[in-house]
């Protein structure tokens, strides 16, 4: 089972964006995934089909104190999976989500103890045997909630736009996981760049683009994924964008799918 965090310090970058289109090829795949919704606004989990319900969210565990107990007693399946059984007749699939709840704002803050951060990593023990993936998507600072999420990954992606102001960003999220590493016992194995909203043909975009290879070079996760409209109406209709119709789609669905191939990777 891999763990993956989708991050940035920005808000608005794509991380709930990436964590659907990565839900959607893993789908595809037949990965067995399980999305951790930590953002408090919940969009991910919105984005899955899922609805807020007073018992099943990740704020349940969060919050409970001494052990957390297991994510399991929370997660419900997306309804993305219901549509591959019975449009496709696509058996044995699993997609679900630990939904995100403003009840996990109380996290919200930048003080931590040591036993906030393992919350998470607690709350995953055991479920290797049902997923072959848990990707978690974060809010966009670096509060408690990002710290819970970074303890529990072997992967940090962190998402970019290209910007001048985003690349700023992408360098202040690499900055904090160097540091989070130095101040607390958790590694974070390795870490990504993925870059979002790259329209094509933008030459300032393709100058962003070289910076951040530059900057970060193999870190640099590829493809980069182009800025189309077709993603928001995907998104808005809670839709895996691997059954949306049309070109944009097809091209958005086929960069997730190589994208999630190379994170699957033994040596990645
Ligand atoms: N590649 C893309 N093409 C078009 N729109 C995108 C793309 N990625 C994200 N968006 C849109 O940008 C907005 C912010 O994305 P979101 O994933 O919510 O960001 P974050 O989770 O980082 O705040 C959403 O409306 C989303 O649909
Ligand atoms: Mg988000």
């Amino acid at each position: 089972m891999q763990i993956v965090s989708i991050s940035s310090l920005k808000g608005g970058v794509g991380k709930s964006s990436v964590t659907l289109g990565l839900a959607s090829a893993a789908l595809q795949r037949g990965v067995k995934t399980l999305v951790v919704d930590l953002d408090p606004h919940a969009d991910a989990t919105t984005g899955l089909g899922v609805t807020a319900d007073p018992e099943h969210h990740v704020g349940k565990i969060l919050g409970r104190r001494g052990k957390p107990g297991s994510l399991s007693t929370v997660t419900v399946g997306s309804p993305w999976v219901e549509n591959e059984r019975t449009e496709h007749g696509r058996m044995g699939l699993r997609l679900d989500v630990a939904p995100g709840s403003s009840a996990s704002s109380m996290f919200d803050r930048a003080q931590y103890k040591r036993s906030d951060l393992v919350k998470l990593d607690r709350a995953v023990d055991g479920l290797e045997s049902d997923y072959d993936l848990v990707i978690i998507d974060c809010p966009p600072n670096l509060n408690t909630l990002t710290r819970i999420a970074w303890a529990a990954s072997e992967k940090v992606l962190s998402v970019a736009e290209p910007s001048l102001f985003s690349v700023a960003g992408t360098q202040r999220t690499m900055t904090a996981i160097a540091q989070f590493e130095r101040d607390t016992a958790w590694a974070v194995n390795s870490a990504g760049v993925i870059v979002n909203k790259v329209h094509p043909g933008s030459r300032e975009h393709q100058h962003r683009v070289e910076e951040l290879e530059e900057l970060f070079g193999d870190l640099l996760v590829a493809p980069v994924l182009p800025d189309y409209r077709v993603w928001q109406r995907a998104q808005g209709a809670a839709w895996p964008i691997h059954r949306w119709p049309g070109v944009d789609a097809a091209e958005i669905a086929q960069r997730y799918t190589q994208i999630l191939d190379g994170l699957l990777q033994p040596s990645s």
